[in-house]
């Protein structure tokens, strides 16, 4: 026999509770994009190679050892898309959306592709949920999307939560930084790892995520960007802050936060869980008012976020949508009972909206009132050969009913 074959290395399949549990996020998340104004929208899951090594950077590890790329039979450079944003600006750039009323709002999820080592919460298919809004610098947008992407994140409980919050200026103060901070990496050299030595002439900035005790020491002393800000965007982030003071939002301000994307200006933010280990990075995003621009659009500002769906499910969930208070009812089958009767049943049961399965494995009346209460029926509706009872297990109660419409205004009234 064939042996069996496996998902590759860094995928998985959703299976089971995973599934329910990923379907009740898009629905919360549904709502709560519909309610800040963000439309859904959808772009392909391969672009061209050449989005990606301009719009998240040459230097970045994810362009540089992370694509998962291939040629086309024609010959042309495609890569599945390891993020949303540089696609979203294509998008927008490509169906002229700057002439819309701006600024232009949309969500998205879907899959993206690493090709990273391994490990807990780390995949090489992993979902992400995005939001991005084109076309205006005010800093209510910045503080706009942290505050959604913090509600997103109170339905699960997360009691080691943090928001990390830093600036990272324009383009010009930080080459101005970048230049400052190579020289104190060249002068202390000798104590950095051998990774950070080879890259931090290419991007010095990126010395600040090792973990390695030399190079932390270095960057400890190290200037710092937010000090050495332009003042209209010092201002600038000065009204964010405020903002989410105003809100109520606890943050922390980092001035070692490092993205791993090239794009970012000014805002720059993650949501970490320390409950998670080494991936504790749940969410996280910025303003890219220079992106849009790169990929050949016109000069347009953006900020936005990604949230990785595997790293919010690894919490549980803090609350139950009321569509999960339905009581879910199984309906069982006598033996001598008519398929046809119990089929109503359950169609008149979803009819009304309840939660229903019913019993398709040929199982003893037994093996389904022990197969209800696996699945954990709060009810269970047994279809005789010419009646019907009401059982609610937990309570021990089962009580005759005349037909399918007393068995509705039990369950929806409690009668
Ligand atoms: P990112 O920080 O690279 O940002 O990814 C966002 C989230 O995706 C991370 O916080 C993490 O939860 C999840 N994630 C990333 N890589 C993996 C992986 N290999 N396995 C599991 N989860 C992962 C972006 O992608 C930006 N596009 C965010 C953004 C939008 N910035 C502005 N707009």
């Amino acid at each position: 026999m064939a042996r069996g074959l496996q998902a590759p290395r860094g995928t998985f399949d959703v299976l089971g509770e995973d599934g329910h549990r990923r379907r009740r996020l898009t629905d919360r998340v549904d709502f709560l994009f519909e309610r800040f104004g963000y439309a859904y929208a959808e772009t392909p899951v391969f672009e061209d190679t050449e989005l990606f090594a301009r719009g998240v950077g040459e230097t970045t590890d994810i362009v540089q050892k992370e694509m998962f790329t291939f040629d086309d039979l024609g010959g042309r450079s495609m890569t599945l898309r390891p993020e949303g944003t540089a696609g979203v600006c294509r998008a927008y750039t490509e169906h002229g959306m700057h002439k819309l009323p701006q600024p232009v709002k949309v969500w998205y999820q879907g899959p993206f592709f690493r090709y990273e080592a391994p490990q807990a919460g780390r995949f090489r298919q992993f979902a992400q949920i995005g939001a991005e809004a084109l076309g205006s610098d005010d800093p209510s947008l910045d503080a706009e999307m942290i505050l959604m992407l913090a509600e997103l994140l109170s339905a699960y409980d997360m009691p080691r939560l943090r928001l990390r919050l830093a600036s990272l200026g324009t383009p010009e103060s930080r080459r101005a930084y970048s230049d400052e901070l190579r020289a104190h990496l060249r002068e202390r050299a000798g104590e950095l790892s051998e990774d950070v030595r080879a890259r931090f002439e290419a991007n010095p900035l990126r010395a600040f995520d090792s973990d390695h005790p030399g190079t932390r020491a270095v960057m400890a002393e190290a200037p710092k960007l937010l000090d050495r800000l332009a003042p209209e965007d010092a201002e600038h982030f000065a009204e964010v802050r405020a903002l989410l003071d105003d809100a109520g939002q606890a943050y922390e301000i980092d001035p070692t936060l490092v993205r791993g994307l090239d794009y970012y200006t000014r805002t720059v933010f993650e949501f970490t869980n320390d409950a998670l280990g080494a991936q504790s990075g749940v969410g996280g995003g910025g303003r890219y008012d220079g992106l849009v621009k790169q990929l050949g659009g016109p000069p347009t500002p953006g900020v936005g976020w990604a949230a990785g769906v595997e790293r919010i499910l690894q919490a549980p969930e803090r609350e139950v949508d009321a569509g999960d208070a339905l009581e879910s009812v199984y309906v069982a089958r006598e033996e001598g009972s008519s398929l046809r009767r119990a089929f109503e049943v359950v169609r008149a049961l979803r009819a009304s909206r309840l939660r229903v399965e019913m019993e398709q494995a040929g199982r003893s009346l037994k093996g389904q009132l022990r197969h209800a209460s696996r699945i954990d029926a709060d009810v269970v509706v047994v279809v005789g050969a010419d009646e019907l009872r009401v059982r609610r297990p937990r309570a021990g109660e089962e009580r005759a009913v005349a037909d399918v419409d007393e068995v509705v205004a039990i369950l929806l009234d409690g009668r």
